[in-house]
C-alpha cells in the first residue's frame, strides 16, 4: 500500500510561493512510525516543520515547542545540536524544512517503509527522513537522503542518519576499549544537561576506543527482564558520532556520520544518503531486546544468518609468521582427527622481493611466497579438501607495507598528508580506495585470491586506522571526502566480494574487533570480535556483544592466551560460533580428547546455540560467575553454558525461555575429566520446574565451566 497524507507532492517545480499558501488544515496532524511495542509519534506544527514526541513522555504531557523538532537544522532558531548542518550554494548557512509529505509501504506484512518528505521552502534543497518499521522484532532502521537542484555544490557539514527524541531520564550504557579490550567494560551512565558524545576519528574502521553499539534504558535502569530499553548501533565502518544532548527536558540522541574534518560537498541532482541507524525496542528489557535484535541480524544484518557454522581450525597462534608447506599439511591431518571442518591459513603466505616474514614487509605484493608456497596456494588448498576439510584464507587487501614492491611502484597511492613524515601503525598504510586505479587494484587482489581453486573461506583483516587523512587523489578543496568516500568504496568492494563468490565465507576482522558493526557485517557471515583470546575476558566480551549481535556472528577461538584449563577455554568457545587456534601437533593426548569432545559437543548443539534464542542469566561483570542459555526455536532443545571465574558456592542455574510444561532430560555435554557427574544426569524435568528450581552445574571452583544440553 503506498498513499500520501498529502494530496500534494513538493516538486522543484512547484512554484514555492504557491505551497507556502497552503492552507495549514491540509497538513496532516499526525503521523506515526509503529512496531508492535513502540510508536513514534510525530505531528506538524502550525510552522509546517516537523516535531516529534520524545519517547517515554506521556501525550498529555507533552507541549511541542522548538526544541521537539524531528530533524533539527542550525541557523534558523534551533540552538542544540542540529541533526542537519549546510552551508548552500550561495553561502546562506541556515535551513528551514517544511513537511511536504509522508509515504507509507508495505515491503512485506511485517516491513513497513515510512518516509517523510520536507524541504526547504527557500530553496529547491529537499530532506527524506527514512524508516523501515518491523513489527515483529520491534526494530526501526532509520537514514536520511539528501537532495537539491541548487545552482552549484551544496556543503553538507553534519547530516545525522537518525535525530530521535527521548524523555529526559535516560541511562545510556556503552562500551569504550581498546586493542584486546574489546566490549569488556560496559559504563551505566545518566544522560545530564549538556551533550555526551561518543566518537571515533579514525576513518576506516568504526571502532578501536569507542564502539558504535549502545543503549538506552528509558525511565529508569533496565534490568534483562525489567525495563524499557533502545539499543542503538550504527551501520558505517568508519568515523561516527552518536551525541545524547540533553536540554534539561528531553535527550535528543544524534547518530550518525561524524561531522569531524567530514563536510561533503552535494552536487545539484544527486542524492546523499546516510548510513543506517538501527534501532531496536523492548519494554522488558535486554534480553527480549537483543533476541530481536538477533532475529534482524540473522534476516537482514548478516549473511546466512540461517546456517550453522563449520568448526574452524586456525594457524596464527599457532605458528605466527613461521611456517611452509609442510608446516601448515601437517596440521591436516590431526586437525580433522579431532573433528574440525575448516583451515583457516592465517598471515604470512605472500610477497617475495619483500617476504611477509614478519609484519614490517610483504603488504601489497599479493603473490604466494615462492619459498614456503612453491606451487602457490592451490596445492595446499588441495591438500586440506583431500584430508576432508575446507580452506580458507587470510588477507588484508586495504593495506601496504612501505617494503613491498606496490609502495616502490605507487608511493601515491597511500593515504598520508603532504610534508609529513609518514606515520606507520604495525608498519603499514592504508591505500587510498578513493582512487580508481586502487580500487581496481584491491578487487583484482581479492578475486585471485578467492578464485584459488577450493578456496571456501576468507579473513578479511584491517590492521591500522587513519591518523593522516589526506588523498593525494582528491582535489585539495575535496579532501573532507575522503573519509566517507573510503567507506562508501569499501562497501563497493565488499558488496562484490559477496556477489562474485556467493559460496566463500567471510570473516570481518580489524585488528581485533575494529570493524564490529552492522554497516560491513552484512557482506559477511562473521567477525573477529577480538585479538583477546583469553576465555576468561571472551566471557565478558561475549556477553557484552550479544547485546547487539547473534553469538553465531562471533569467531571464538580456543587458544593459550591466558593458559587456562582447555576445558574451560573449549566450553567458552562452544557459546559462539567454535574455532581453535592451536598447534595440535604439539598438545598433550588429554588437552586433544578435551578439544575433541568438545567438537562433538558443538556440533551436537550448533543448531541451538547458532539459531536458537539467548537468554543472559548470570552476568559475569564483577561476579563469580556467568551464565547463559539458549533455546531452540521450537523450544524442544536448550543448553545452558555455566563459567565460573573465582571460586564460589556450587550454586543452581535457573534456565530460562523453556515451555513450561514440556519436559526436559538433562545431560552434560563434554564432563571436564576427573569432576564428578551432575547430580540431575539422565533425569526429566518439567520447564516451569527447571526455570524455578534450576539445575546444579559440576563447576564451582575458578575456571570451572559446564555446558548442559536439555531435550524435550
Ligand atoms: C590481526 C588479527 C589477527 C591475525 C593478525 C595477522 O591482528 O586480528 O587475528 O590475523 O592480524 O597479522
Amino acid at each position: 500500500m503506498n498513499f500520501r497524507l498529502m494530496n500534494h507532492r513538493f516538486s522543484f517545480g512547484l512554484a514555492l510561493a504557491g505551497l507556502l499558501c497552503l492552507p495549514f488544515s491540509t497538513f496532516a496532524e499526525s503521523i506515526n512510525v509503529a512496531t508492535k511495542q513502540l510508536t513514534l509519534n510525530f505531528k506538524v506544527g502550525e510552522d509546517h516543520r516537523l516535531y516529534q514526541q520524545p519517547i517515554g513522555l506521556e501525550q498529555s504531557n507533552w507541549k511541542p515547542g522548538r526544541d521537539d523538532e524531528s530533524y533539527p537544522q542550525s541557523g534558523d532558531g534551533y540552538v542544540w545540536e542540529p541533526a542537519l548542518q549546510v552551508v548552500h550554494a550561495d553561502g546562506n548557512t541556515s535551513t528551514a524544512l517544511v513537511f511536504d509529505a509522508a509515504t507509507r509501504s508495505n515491503k512485506t506484512a511485517d516491513i513497513e517503509e515510512i518516509r517523510f518528505h520536507l524541504h526547504d521552502a527557500a530553496y529547491p534543497f529537499e530532506v527524506t527522513l527514512c524508516f523501515r518499521a518491523h513489527q515483529n522484532e520491534d526494530v526501526i532502521e532509520e537514514w536520511t537522503e539528501i537532495a537539491h537542484r541548487e545552482s552549484g555544490p551544496v556543503t553538507l557539514a553534519r547530516m545525522a542518519s537518525s535525530s530521535l527524541l527521548l524523555e529526559n531520564n535516560v541511562y545510556l550504557t556503552h562500551f569504550f576499549g581498546d586493542w584486546a579490550k574489546e566490549m569488556l567494560a560496559p559504563i551505566t551512565e545518566q544522560i545530564t544537561p549538556g551533550a555526551k558524545t561518543l566518537d571515533s576519528k579514525i576513518g576506516v574502521r568504526a571502532s578501536q576506543f569507542q564502539n558504535p553499539s549502545f543503549f538506552l534504558s528509558v525511565g529508569g535502569k533496565a534490568s534483562e527482564n525489567e525495563g524499557r530499553v533502545l539499543a542503538g548501533s550504527l551501520a558505517w565502518s568508519g568515523s561516527f558520532q552518536l551525541a545524547f544532548d540533553d536540554n534539561g527536558k528531553s535527550v535528543r540522541a544524534l547518530c550518525g556520520i561524524n561531522p569531524f574534518e567530514s563536510s561533503y560537498r552535494l552536487a545539484p541532482g544527486k542524492t546523499f544518503t546516510t548510513p543506517i541507524m538501527i534501532w531496536v525496542w523492548s519494554s522488558h528489557g535486554l534480553g527480549e531486546m537483543s533476541r530481536k535484535f538477533h532475529h534482524w541480524a540473522r534476516d537482514f544484518g548478516m549473511r546466512d544468518g540461517h546456517k550453522t557454522r563449520s568448526v574452524l581450525l586456525n594457524n596464527w597462534e599457532a605458528t605466527g609468521f613461521d611456517f611452509d608447506f609442510n608446516r601448515i599439511a601437517a596440521l591436516f591431518g590431526p586437525a580433522k582427527e579431532i573433528g574440525s571442518e575448516l583451515f583457516l591459513l592465517d598471515d604470512g603466505w605472500f610477497g617475495n622481493a619483500y617476504p611477509r616474514t614478519n609484519d614490517a614487509a610483504g603488504l601489497g605484493d599479493w603473490q604466494p611466497n615462492r619459498q614456503r608456497l612453491p606451487q602457490g596456494l592451490a596445492p595446499l588448498a588441495a591438500a586440506a579438501v583431500q584430508q576432508g576439510l575446507r580452506f580458507g584464507i587470510w588477507m588484508e587487501p586495504e593495506m601496504v607495507n612501505p617494503n613491498s614492491d606496490l609502495f616502490h611502484q605507487h608511493p601515491d597511492w597511500v593515504i598520508r598528508q603532504p610534508k609529513r613524515p609518514l606515520e606507520l601503525q604495525r608498519n603499514q598504510l592504508v591505500l587510498d580506495l578513493t582512487r580508481p586505479a586502487v580500487q581496481e587494484f584491491e578487487w583484482k587482489t581479492i578475486q585471485n585470491i578467492l578464485s584459488v581453486p577450493d578456496i571456501t573461506y576468507a579473513k578479511w583483516d584491517c590492521n591500522r586506522y587513519l591518523t593522516q587523512p589526506g588523498s593525494p587523489y582528491l582535489a585539495a578543496d575535496r579532501q573532507s571526502e575522503l573519509w566517507i568516500d573510503y567507506v562508501q568504496a569499501l562497501y563497493a568492494l565488499m558488496d562484490k566480494t559477496a556477489k562474485t563468490f556467493p559460496d566463500t565465507e567471510l570473516m570481518l576482522c580489524s585488528g581485533g574487533g575494529g570493524r564490529a558493526d552492522y554497516g560491513a557485517l552484512k557482506y559477511f557471515q562473521e567477525f573477529w570480535p577480538s585479538d583477546n583470546t583469553d576465555p576468561t575476558m571472551r566471557v565478558l566480551m561475549q556477553w557484552d556483544y550479544s547485546y547487539f549481535f547473534p553469538s553465531m556472528a562471533l569467531a571464538s577461538h580456543v587458544t593459550h592466551w591466558g593458559n587456562r584449563p582447555m576445558h574451560f577455554a573449549c566450553s567458552v568457545a562452544m557459546s559462539a560460533r567454535f574455532g581453535m587456534d592451536l598447534d595440535l601437533t604439539k598438545m598433550s593426548a588429554e588437552d586433544k580428547a578435551i578439544c575433541a569432545g568438545a567438537i562433538g559437543a558443538y556440533k551436537k548443539i550448533r543448531d541451538i546455540t547458532c539459531l536458537g534464542d539467548l537468554y543472559r542469566l548470570e552476568d559475569p561483570h564483577g561476579n563469580d560467575r556467568g551464565a547463559i542459555n539458549f533455546v531452540s526455536p521450537d523450544q524442544a532443545r536448550a543448553v545452558v553454558f555455566a563459567f565460573q571465574l573465582r571460586d564460589g558456592p556450587n550454586a543452581y542455574v535457573r534456565p530460562q525461555g523453556l515451555a513450561p510444561s514440556k519436559r526436559y532430560t538433562i545431560h552434560e555435554l563434554n564432563p571436564a575429566p576427573g569432576r564428578p557427574q551432575i547430580a540431575q544426569e539422565g533425569k526429566t524435568f518439567a520447564g516451569e520446574e527447571l526455570m524455578r528450581d534450576g539445575i546444579l552445574p559440576s563447576c564451582s571452583k575458578a575456571l570451572e565451566a559446564s555446558v548442559i544440553e536439555l531435550s524435550e
